[in-house]
């Protein structure tokens, strides 16, 4: 089997698709090994890009005040992205994030593949429409099935939205209800990885 660092190596060169070509370095999963819940967003955003860590940005800090809350410690979980590099549209000194195709998450599932098998993660939570059908395929419906324990190859998944649909949310009581449902979906993935 290929350790994570080796993986990690070699996805430092992809060239599968070609979003390397903009994006400042690949921005490989991060977290333990042998990582009980594993979480899968869709791609890195612009602070990802730049400092090479998945959710480290204003996403990252929505994640991590819904881990707090569903008293799930970060440093025990591996998290990663779909995609590896950065997609994005320049507008005038902003990098406006562009959703990935479907040939350029095809091009980047063996890095997820690899390591899936490297962690062997108790459950997978995925964060948002575009990681949850990155696994169980297009027809997926994300409205209808968050925080359901679904089977995805024999891996118990638990699909739930993007943190950053909780930032896009204006109203305050609305975002605060978008929250609390990351954090009860989150909190759920966790009981199911304990056993
Ligand atoms: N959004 C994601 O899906 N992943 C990140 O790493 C950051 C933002």
């Amino acid at each position: 089997m290929v350790t994570l660092d080796e993986l990690r190596t070699r996805a430092s060169g992809c060239t599968n698709c070609d979003l390397y070509r903009d994006a400042t370095q690949t921005v490989f999963g991060a977290g333990p090994p042998g990582a009980r819940l594993l979480l899968l967003g869709e791609q890195p955003g612009n602070e990802e890009d730049l400092e090479g860590q998945p959710f480290v940005g204003p996403a990252g800090r929505i994640l991590d005040r819904a881990l707090v809350d569903a008293g799930v410690d970060r440093a025990e979980v591996y998290i990663t992205n779909v995609v590896k590099h950065f997609k994005f549209k320049r507008m005038g000194k902003r990098r406006i994030h562009q959703t990935p195709t479907t040939s350029e998450v095809k091009a980047c599932l063996p890095w997820l593949s690899g390591e899936l098998d490297a962690v062997q993660p108790e459950v997978v939570a995925t964060l948002g429409a575009t990681a949850a059908k990155a696994l169980l395929g297009s027809s997926f419906r994300l409205t209808q099935h968050r925080g359901e324990v679904i089977d995805y190859e024999g891996l118990p998944l638990v699909a739930t939205i993007h943190p950053s649909a909780v930032l896009r949310i204006r109203d305050r009581q609305e975002r605060a209800e978008a929250l609390e449902g990351l954090v009860s979906d989150l909190r759920l993935a966790a009981k199911v990885a304990a056993g």
